[in-house]
């Protein structure tokens, strides 16, 4: 009788530390399953270290490439394509079950000079602009078709100037086309991929003035037909700013002119920028105490956020795997994970957060 109650305990015993270890497996994306996916921005490295890839595997549910499926990166030169990178991060999806975010398709940033000029540099006219962007997205929107469930099909098209008479940004692109481009970037991307969700991607998108202006673009552009799913909101902001109420507001003010929000380049730096943009400081103050502590409040009112509208946003990327990646570099201190891949106190604080809303995803 003793034998068998030892042996029974034993096997009790075994299955709560094969539960405990399952569950330690477990990641934001098991804490999140009822809310939304969970995201990370990957590069090479991230999927080449054993250790980097059984963090992603553990932590996320979808993944974006930081800088492989951009146009310069997949074609620098008309015609010559660089695959490799790209291919990469699409089969370790495929091999992994993890979706995949394209990004992007059109931006004013790394795409190749070819795109928009004629040989002696001048700009082209938008009938051989839209034969290029055409061929180029239905190339690559075409290769990555069975793995990429949405693209950024154009990013950063709205000017951050307040006081700017034409809510565009002043790029070759508009310079070429005017917000034509736009629409047919839209319209390109549909014909290469009829399911894929189509993002139109920006940062500062929770500025009062901007997020204004990308409402009232997607809003016009749909009623002219144009095949735009979703806003990507880039969320890179900071430990002052913006305001919980802004994200909420800006989030409302989409929710009623797309039925998909993507928080889609997530990271919180310890200083007063915040945005896309690439000149920022990276000589941020040493990180106390109190400023980690301040780190994780901030995350955790963005996801109660994030949570209270989840019937609305379907997934949420952290731009970047951990500090040591971010292309703030680590001083910025604006991720989950630190340079050593070990949870920060702003990931428990995630976690928490959840646990304020008891609320089903839709
Ligand atoms: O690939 C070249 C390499 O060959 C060269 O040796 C090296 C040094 O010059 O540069 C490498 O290219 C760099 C590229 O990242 C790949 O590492 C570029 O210089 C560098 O500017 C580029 O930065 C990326 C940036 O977009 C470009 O604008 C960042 O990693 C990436 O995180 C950032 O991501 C953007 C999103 O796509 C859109 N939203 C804003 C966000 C932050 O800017």
């Amino acid at each position: 009788m003793k034998q068998r109650t030892t042996t029974a305990l034993l096997l009790f015993l075994a299955f709560c530390a094969g539960a405990a270890a399952q569950s330690s497996r477990k990641g934001l994306k098991d804490a999140y399953k009822d809310y939304f996916w969970i995201g990370v921005a990957v590069n090479q490295r991230n999927i080449s270290d054993e250790t980097q890839k059984a963090l992603i595997c553990q932590e996320f549910n979808s993944i974006t490439a930081e800088n492989d499926m951009k146009p310069q990166p997949t074609e620098p030169e008309e015609g010559v394509y660089r695959w490799e990178g790209a291919d990469r991060i699409a089969n370790f999806c495929r091999q992994n079950g993890i979706r995949l975010r394209g990004h992007c398709l059109m931006w004013h940033n790394q795409i190749g000079r070819w795109m928009f000029t004629n040989p002696d540099g001048s700009l082209v006219d938008k009938e051989v602009l839209y034969e290029r962007m055409r061929r180029h997205i239905h190339a690559i929107v075409g290769r990555y078709k069975d793995i990429v469930y949405c693209w950024d099909v154009v990013n950063e098209a709205i000017t951050d100037d307040p006081n700017a008479a034409v809510p565009y940004r002043q790029s070759p692109l508009y310079e070429i086309a005017g917000e034509e481009f736009i629409e047919k970037a839209f319209e390109f991307a549909r014909e290469a991929d009829p399911d894929a969700l189509l993002f139109y991607n920006d940062y500062n998108e929770a500025d009062p003035v901007k997020s204004v202006r990308i409402a009232e673009m997607v809003r016009q552009m749909k009623e002219k037909g144009v095949p735009i799913d979703g806003i990507g909101m880039q969320g890179h902001y900071n430990i002052y700013e913006p305001s919980a109420q802004d994200v909420d507001a800006a989030i409302e003010r989409f929710s009623h002119v797309v039925s998909h929000i993507h928080v889609t380049e997530l990271d919180i730096r310890v200083n007063r920028e915040m945005g896309g943009q690439l000149k920022f400081k990276r000589d941020a103050a040493a990180i106390t105490d109190s400023i980690d502590r301040v780190h994780a409040d901030r995350y955790a009112a963005m996801f109660r956020v994030f949570c209270k509208h989840s019937d609305v946003i379907d997934c949420v990327t952290f731009w970047n795997l951990s500090d040591r990646d971010s292309w703030l570099s680590e001083q910025n201190y604006p991720l989950l994970f630190d340079r050593n891949y070990q949870k920060k106190r702003a990931y428990d604080a995630v976690i928490k957060a959840r646990k304020s809303y008891r609320k089903r995803r839709k």
